[in-house]
């Protein structure tokens, strides 16, 4: 009779806490709102400045906002050199993990410091300085992230390009930041085998109208790059012989960085990262969201050409003195979906950050767990998950496999870090699945209308954040004041458009259920439809296309493209599925996976000609939907239902 008393009383226990946790966390998260400059000039206390700022909140150019200004700072020198002066230079930096090459080694942050400081100098001998951008395109190597923090050093600017991404993005995006130098590697490994990086560079630089003069390339033993001549230089021997060089400081305003993310249209915005703010956000995340310090390893299992990679992989957790492991690997296939647990029971990592996706991947191949068996989890406290959606299948099979917290968050490559989320090293609360949780301290998040009035509790609407945004967010898009205020300012006077529609529940939960404009996310990858369609439409035998993001058990969405064709175009189908597919591989990229296609007769719009996408995608998920009064021929949507019938999507009509 004891049991059911003590499980009672157990969980009024864990109730209660989870109630003064929330308690707690509204508290923290009404005085950032209230107070934000005592707020964040508290947090600031956890980075080093070489000059104090003048404001905390600079609200001149409202609604362009500022943080610390006045102030300076290097962030190289917080993520590296003040860790070597305080005495942490033999611990482990950087734990590289790349099962594809069967390497693994720890470099300490006296090597990092080594490392960064001559990469830094032959930089600057190479007359690199100061706000002049860098692009790197490189695979998960340290020595990607050796370059990061070079600029860093030096005050460039980088920009990281994903190597998923084919020649014609990284062209885009080496026009856009007319990048000083570039540096690379020869390849980067997938399980499908060595995929050579360099060609790609050289027909991204043959392709750009800005004229790059300069690339580093290192050579890996997988692949032998030939170098041009007068134009790349080689990484082992020019490091070799440069001289180190201190930290140069910048303004707590000056870019970090500039990472280009998809946007609604086919060129990428170039989402800038402020120095001050984002060390200040970040070592704040640390300690009150993921509970990781000075000692502890932390492993974010993205890509560094992504946010969380650029957060969590690289800066965050070298800001706080931890450990980062960096994983050069997949969560299956290489070799086993064991590959994750194996590595954290290794490594003794506390805190363990993936998309759904892997994990959907990890339960496809071991449904039962079999992996976790023989490993000692001991050491991890948290598994976070982030980068899209988290349906509530996959977090209970992770809370019921791992026996741990499995905490969903919610953000975006704009905000630089969460926006929702159950503070783990603070007040943890009540998880409830399919919700991130609450909105951050620092996040004013409301739900509204149309008209921009907040919805009642529980109803849809649009997510958007009050501003000022706090630090750490973007504070403008590079070379395109313009588009930043039109695509995130313009539409709520005072807010900022997160792009994501969802709800809140009576407790102030959050949930994320979708976007309100035409970007897919698969496999936890941002990607535009527009860009799909815009590549699309230069084959020849393309007419129109409408592409829309479909469910998919695995990578949560994949793109589907509907094809309407020219007149008189002869192409068997399976030609023209084929040349389409590679199509897109050759401007997009591998990581577009675009693989379903169809042609149909004519596309569904309105009498406005407006192509009815959301309809479409209601139709593929079997989602219930109204057919538009607006629409121009009704009889599109059954031709739209058949094509997706046909594909295995909408189910036929009875
Ligand atoms: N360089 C070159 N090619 C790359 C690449 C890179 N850095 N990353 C991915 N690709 C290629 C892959 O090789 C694959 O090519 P293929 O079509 O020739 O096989 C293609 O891009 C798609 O890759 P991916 O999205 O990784 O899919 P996959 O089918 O190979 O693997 C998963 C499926 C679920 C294992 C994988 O998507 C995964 O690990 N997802 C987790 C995603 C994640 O961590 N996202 C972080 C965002 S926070
Ligand atoms: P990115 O900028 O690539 O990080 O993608 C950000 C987008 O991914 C968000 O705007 C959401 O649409 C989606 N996303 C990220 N995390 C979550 C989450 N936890 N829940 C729901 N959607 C998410």
């Amino acid at each position: 009779m004891s049991e059911p008393t003590l499980g009672c009383k157990m969980l009024d226990k864990q109730a209660l806490a989870s109630q003064a946790n929330q308690d707690l966390h509204r508290v923290l998260h009404a005085r950032s709102l209230a107070k934000p400059e005592s707020f964040w000039a508290e947090a600031a206390r956890a980075v080093h400045w070489d000059k104090p700022w003048d404001k905390v909140l600079d609200e001149d150019c409202a609604p362009l906002y500022s943080w610390f200004s006045g102030a300076q700072l290097n962030t190289c020198y917080n993520a590296v050199d003040r860790h070597v002066e305080q005495g942490r230079g033999m611990q482990v930096a950087i734990q590289y993990v790349s099962p594809v090459t069967d390497t693994e080694y720890g470099i300490t942050y006296d090597e990092l410091l080594a490392q960064v400081s001559r990469l830094a100098g032959y930089m600057h001998a190479s007359g690199v300085k100061k706000g002049d951008r860098v692009i790197i395109y490189m695979p998960m190597i340290p020595e990607t992230v050796y370059a990061m923090l070079a600029c860093a050093r030096l005050g460039a600017i980088h920009s990281v390009v994903f190597g998923g991404f084919a020649a014609s993005e990284l062209a885009a995006r080496i026009e856009d930041a007319k990048p000083k130098l570039i540096l690379s590697a020869s390849c980067g490994i997938e399980p499908s085998g060595v995929v050579p990086y360099k060609p790609l560079l050289d027909a991204a630089i043959t392709q750009s109208r800005h004229k790059v003069e300069q690339c580093i390339i290192l050579n890996r033993a997988q692949y032998s790059a030939e170098l041009v001549e007068g134009r790349d230089s080689d990484w082992q021997i020019s490091v070799a012989s440069a001289e180190a060089i201190a930290c140069q400081t910048v303004a707590a305003t000056d870019p970090l960085y500039v990472l280009y993310t998809s946007g609604t249209t086919g060129q990428p915005k170039g989402v800038v990262r402020d120095n001050g703010g984002h060390s200040v956000a970040l070592s704040w995340s640390m300690k009150h969201i993921y509970d990781v310090g000075p000692g502890d390893t932390f492993w974010a299992a993205s890509d560094v050409g992504w946010v969380v990679g650029h957060s969590y992989i690289v800066y965050a957790p070298l800001l706080v003195g931890a450990t980062t492991v960096l994983f050069e690997g997949k969560p299956i296939g290489t070799p086993d979906p064991g590959i994750f647990w194996r590595t954290i029971e290794k490594y003794r990592v506390k805190s363990f950050f993936t998309a759904p996706t892997a994990i959907r991947a990890i339960k496809r191949d071991d449904p039962d767990g079999d992996f976790l068996r023989d490993v000692d989890l001991s050491c991890l406290k948290t598994l976070f998950l982030a980068g899209e959606r988290c349906d509530p299948d996959t977090l209970h099979w992770a809370e019921e496999r791992l026996k741990k917290p499995v905490i969903d968050h919610w953000w975006q490559t704009e905000t630089g870090w969460p926006v929702a989320a159950n503070l783990m090293g603070t007040a943890p609360v009540e998880v409830k699945a399919g919700s991130p949780a609450l909105a951050v301290p620092g996040f004013q998040v409301e739900v509204v209308d149309e008209l921009g009035e907040m919805v009642p509790t529980g109803q849809s609407g649009n997510v958007v954040i009050k501003l000022p945004l706090p630090p750490g967010a973007l504070t403008t898009l590079w070379n395109n004041e313009t588009r930043y205020l039109d695509s995130y300012l313009s539409m709520y006077p005072g807010f900022y458009l997160t792009g994501d529609a969802g709800y809140m529940d009576e407790e102030g939960y959050l949930y994320i259920m979708s976007r309100i404009d035409d970007i897919i996310n698969v496999a936890g990858h941002r990607l535009s439809t527009g860009r799909f369609e815009e590549v699309l439409c230069q084959h020849e035998a393309v007419a129109e296309v409408a592409v829309i993001g479909v469910e998919d058990k695995l990578k949560g969405q994949l793109p589907l493209g509907l094809v309407v064709l020219k007149k008189g175009v002869t192409l068997s189908d399976e030609d023209l599925h084929r040349e389409l597919i590679a199509l897109v591989r050759e401007h997009i990229g591998p990581v577009a996976s675009f693989r379903l296609v169809s042609v149909i007769q004519k596309l569904p719009k309105t009498r406005s000609g407006k192509v009815l996408r959301g309809t479409m995608r209601k139709i593929a998920d079997n989602q219930s939907y109204k057919i538009p009064a607006t629409i121009e021929d009704p009889h599109t949507l059954d031709l739209v239902r058949n094509a997706l019938t046909r594909m295995g999507y909408a189910d036929a009509l009875v």
